[in-house]
């Protein structure tokens, strides 16, 4: 469906992909995303000298938003109804980990019945996938993004600063036997910590039959410790895995697609490479992303945000949503600055924005 007036920027990229951030909670503490442990932070102590951030850890105290402030599922469908009205046909709930929004089966139930949008799916850690997968599935929930980082117990711990290999490797196989094809798994390389296992992890998406996308790390840390050291480039990750296997590369499936992706020679799986801090991907870029707390952000490295909740908890009407969303799209910026002099790195972490 190709709707009379799309939501275009100033660009010329029409918006098709609308991110719907549920939590900003979560249960895990990445090293790329929320430090907290004590080996991360002299992880990183290692890595820099302690002039950048003497304290390379989240803030003590996670000021995690009040109920209050988050949008209820009716403001989400809202939004959801008036953007998809104007083109946007994908939509992926994420957090945080959107597991731990209570009830979030009920919003993709209400999601899934919007009459335009194409797709519908999630990215999760994984950790509650199993209990939860039944009634996604049923809900509407079509596909899922599972973050793994290690297969090794030691490692994912260090990686994510808790234990739960067993319960995440359960989440992906059941979300394979519930057919719900194919089965995403993100893994965020970082020199040091896991880039010794990417081919363990390559392997892996052979045997599990996954399309497994090997991402490089970006600065969106709560603890802003993020160093171009620690960021393994795509290419040499690629460069790593050709030497030891067939791969063939695949047509893209639509111009905005963050992925490169390889299909092996011999058998079943997939690779993909996600490179946005060595190979920016930002000229096709169609994202838009909804935060728990209500607010726009145009780009995953805006330093603006832009807050939708006055005008849903006031009297505007879906006209004058749709007038702000319009308004807001235009501003999009070009693409992300990551390495450039002056670059700022958001304030807020992947945890509050949803990836
Ligand atoms: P689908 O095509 O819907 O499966 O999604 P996708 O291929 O875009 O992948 P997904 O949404 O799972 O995103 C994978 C990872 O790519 C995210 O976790 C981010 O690390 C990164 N990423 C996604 N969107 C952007 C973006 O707009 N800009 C940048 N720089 N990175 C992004
Ligand atoms: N750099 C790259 N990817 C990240 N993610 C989270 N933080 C970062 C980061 N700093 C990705 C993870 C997770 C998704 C929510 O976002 O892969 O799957
Ligand atoms: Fe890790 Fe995702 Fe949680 Fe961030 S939001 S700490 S990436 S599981």
């Amino acid at each position: 469906m190709i709707p009379v007036s799309p939501l275009a920027d100033s660009f010329g990229r029409v918006m098709c992909d609308l991110r719907v951030s549920v939590t900003d909670r979560c249960n895990f503490r990445c090293l790329y995303c929320l430090p907290e442990t004590e080996e991360a932070a002299n992880f990183y102590r290692t890595k820099f000298d302690a002039v950048k951030n003497p304290n390379p850890l989240q803030p003590a105290a996670l000021q995690w938003k009040p109920k209050s402030q988050l949008l209820t599922f009716e403001e989400i469908e809202r939004v959801v109804r008036v953007a998809v009205a104007r083109g946007i046909n994908k939509i992926r709930i994420t957090g945080g980990e959107p597991l731990l929004r209570q009830g979030v089966e009920q919003l993709i139930a209400r999601i899934a019945q919007i009459p335009g949008v194409e797709d519908l799916a999630m990215t999760t850690n994984g950790f509650h996938f199993s209990q939860k997968a039944e009634a996604l599935r049923a809900a509407g929930l079509r596909r899922v993004s599972f973050s793994l980082d290690s297969l090794d117990e030691k490692n994912f711990k260090r990686m994510t600063g808790r234990d739960g290999l067993s319960e995440v490797l359960a989440g992906i196989r059941k979300a394979r036997e519930l057919g719900m094809n194919p089965v995403k798994v993100n893994a965020v390389v970082i020199r040091g910590i896991n880039d010794n296992e990417i081919e363990a992890l390559a392997d892996f998406a052979r045997t599990e039959q996954l399309s497994l996308r090997f991402i490089e790390f970006m600065p969106l840390d709560s603890g802003h410790t993020w160093l171009a050291d620690l960021v393994v480039p795509g290419r040499e990750i690629l460069q790593r895995l050709q030497a030891r296997h067939a791969l063939v590369q695949s047509k893209p499936s639509h111009a905005a697609e963050t992925a490169r992706r390889w299909k092996f020679a011999d058998g079943a799986g997939e690779i993909g490479i996600i490179a946005p801090v060595t190979e920016p991907f930002c000229g096709f870029c169609n994202r838009l992303r909804l935060t728990a707390d209500g607010k726009i952000r145009t780009c995953l490295f805006s330093l603006g945000e832009h807050d939708l909740k006055p005008l849903l908890r006031g009297s505007a009407d879906d006209a004058q949503l749709e007038e702000r969303l319009r308004g807001i799209v235009w501003q999009k910026e070009e693409r992300h600055h990551i390495g450039e002099p002056g670059f700022v790195q958001p304030e807020r972490s992947m945890s509050c924005i949803g990836g």
